[in-house]
């Protein structure tokens, strides 16, 4: 099998992480690979916010709870007024993937990014998950204002975020695929 198949067949998301950065080589190298994926048209309105400073991580944690505690589902005010929630498993790096809601392609083009993120890191032994609660919360005022002070782009969404650091444990669940989800017509 080639590396690039061994690596698609090998990622799994982590979810603990332990407390060692990664490096700047690799966070470069990780965003270069998210620069790469395919965009709609290769209009590229895309924009990589990489956090590696843990206060401001756990501010941006502060208000996506403070918009879950607005909610009207319990799961989410739950979590909201949980004091150990944490929406990004205390990774030490965050990357956020924005992009314009008015481009057709925003959601798609930012997926084949993530993808590219979780892969690359994958390969260079760095662990990754998606993380989707900035994206649900995004457009909360608090949040809102809390992404303009990071200079996230005032016309952008949220469409996902990827933790990244060293896994804490190798994953414990074996990944089970889903039967009948291919279909070859010859
Ligand atoms: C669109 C999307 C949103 C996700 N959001 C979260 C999330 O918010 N938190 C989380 O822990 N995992 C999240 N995941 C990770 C999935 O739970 C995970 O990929 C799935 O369980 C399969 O496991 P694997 O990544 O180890 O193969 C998300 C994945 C995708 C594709």
């Amino acid at each position: 099998m080639n590396e690039i198949l061994k690596t698609i067949k090998s990622r799994r998301s982590v979810r603990a992480y332990t407390e060692q950065q990664i490096s700047q080589e690799d966070l470069s190298t990780i965003l270069e690979a998210a620069t790469y994926a395919p965009s709609g048209m290769g209009l590229q309105t895309w924009h990589f916010t990489a956090i590696q400073n843990g206060a401001v991580l756990e501010e941006l944690n502060e208000k996506i709870k403070g918009a879950f505690a607005k909610s009207d589902e319990p799961r989410l005010q739950e979590r909201g007024h949980s004091q150990t929630y944490c929406c990004y498993y205390h990774a030490p790096t965050l990357v956020i993937v924005s992009n314009e809601p008015t481009q057709w392609w925003a959601s798609m083009d930012c997926a084949c990014a993530m993808q590219n993120i979780f892969l690359a890191a994958k390969s260079l032994g760095i662990g990754s998950c998606w993380i989707n609660q900035l994206g649900q919360t995004c457009d909360d005022p608090d949040v809102r204002a809390f992404l303009t002070k990071l200079g996230i782009p005032e016309n952008h969404r949220v469409y996902g975020c990827a933790a990244l650091g060293y896994a804490a444990a190798a994953p414990v669940k074996e990944k089970k695929l889903a039967e009948g989800t291919v279909t070859i017509i010859k």
